[in-house]
């Protein structure tokens, strides 16, 4: 017990991914079936104080950032108090961050709250500014409900905002230089992720993924693209564009991978701790949050610790004997 989350391949560990629910307003088509799941039971869903303390013990062993994710983060209904409660939180090296990826919708109404409550930063995802698309890519007519969070973001003043979208061929891949637009307008910076196999209806393939390759290629067709050096444990690579001060990123999860610089650890809604997003064993923290221990924090952090001695060096999505985890994406936290 004592000192960082550092494991057998020298990474430490300090951005914690909280997962607060599998449930979604959208269905993209990359994450979740058009009939939605079958959703976690509510009964093994993470209570805020649940939550907490588990908050507090990462922070203890070094955690710094704390990402709160989905499903949709905003449809938990005390997702105020959730951020309110993990802002207060210190650990040796000081306050902890906490940070917010949300699909948009509905945020204009929460964020006067959100940032009261100490909410430090936001990642927005929009992989596509066209009507139809919008509502064919995520099986629901409300592009103009996320337009109008990402207005509320921008106006709020939280910076860095980014944006999120997912590259795919045939669906958005004619829109790039738009979407970096759209966000330049916003002061925002937009990232383009390549689309991991972690879609429900297991229909990933290689060919049809847009690369980080031809996502630049795109981009430099319109702007002069400077490397910005050193990401850190960042999954981002990004370039200026032009003459700045604007940027744009990519996450190239599949063709340049950062796990070498791996500085994560996820926590699923029903208090599943994975040392992966790809990751195919999970450590139950369930038992001992709900057992009457007396050394429950540090069973806790023992958890913690024993999930991160396990985990592996990295992906391994090019392998012949890759397997997609069992759980979505809207299951493991985005
Ligand atoms: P900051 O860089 O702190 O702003 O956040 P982030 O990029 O880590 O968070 P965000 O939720 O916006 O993640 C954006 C995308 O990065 C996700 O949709 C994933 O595609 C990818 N990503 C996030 N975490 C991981 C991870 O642990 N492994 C891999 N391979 N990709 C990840
Ligand atoms: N591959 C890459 N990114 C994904 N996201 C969801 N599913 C996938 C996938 N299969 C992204 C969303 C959002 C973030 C939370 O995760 O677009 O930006
Ligand atoms: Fe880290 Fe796993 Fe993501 Fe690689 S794939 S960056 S090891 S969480």
């Amino acid at each position: 017990q004592g000192g960082p989350l550092v494991d057998t391949f020298g990474r430490v560990h300090r951005d914690l991914r909280i997962s607060l629910t599998d449930r979604c307003s959208l269905r993209c088509t990359y994450c979740m079936p058009e009939q939605g799941n079958e959703w976690l039971a509510r009964t093994s869903i993470l209570s805020l104080e649940e939550i907490e303390r588990i908050a507090r013990v990462a922070a203890a062993a070094g955690i710094t950032t704390f990402r709160l994710t989905g499903g949709e983060p905003l449809l938990r209904n005390d997702i105020v108090e959730v951020v309110r409660r993990l802002a207060r939180i210190e650990g040796p090296a000081g306050p902890v961050q906490v940070a917010m990826t949300t699909n948009g919708i509905r945020l204009r109404e929460f964020l006067p709250d959100l940032i009261d409550a100490g909410l430090s930063r936001l990642n927005i995802s929009i992989d596509t500014l066209r009507r139809d698309r919008f509502r064919d890519l995520t099986r629901r007519d409300r592009l103009d409900d996320v337009l109008d969070g990402i207005a509320a973001a921008a106006e709020s003043g939280l910076t860095p905002l980014k944006l999120n979208a997912v590259a795919m061929r045939d669906v958005n891949d004619d829109e790039l230089v738009e979407l970096v637009e759209f966000a330049v307008a916003h002061d925002a910076q937009l990232r383009f992720i390549e689309q991991m196999p972690l879609d429900a209806g297991h229909t990933w393939s290689r060919e049809r993924m847009v690369t980080r390759e031809e996502i630049l290629q795109a981009l430099s067709a319109r702007w002069r693209l400077t490397p910005v050096a050193g990401r850190g444990g960042a999954p981002a690579e990004t370039w200026i564009l032009d003459d700045g001060p604007h940027k744009v990123g990519v996450i190239a999860s599949v063709t340049a991978p950062f796990c070498g610089d791996c500085d994560r650890l996820r926590l699923t809604a029903d208090g599943q701790l994975r040392n992966c997003l790809f990751s195919t064993t999970e450590f139950d923290l369930l038992p001992i949050l709900r057992s009457d221990a007396d050394d429950l924090d540090a069973r806790l952090d023992a958890m913690l610790r024993g999930c991160i001695l396990r985990k592996l060096p990295g992906h391994a999505i090019d392998d012949p004997s890759f397997l997609q985890p069992a759980r979505g994406m809207n299951a493991i936290g985005g």
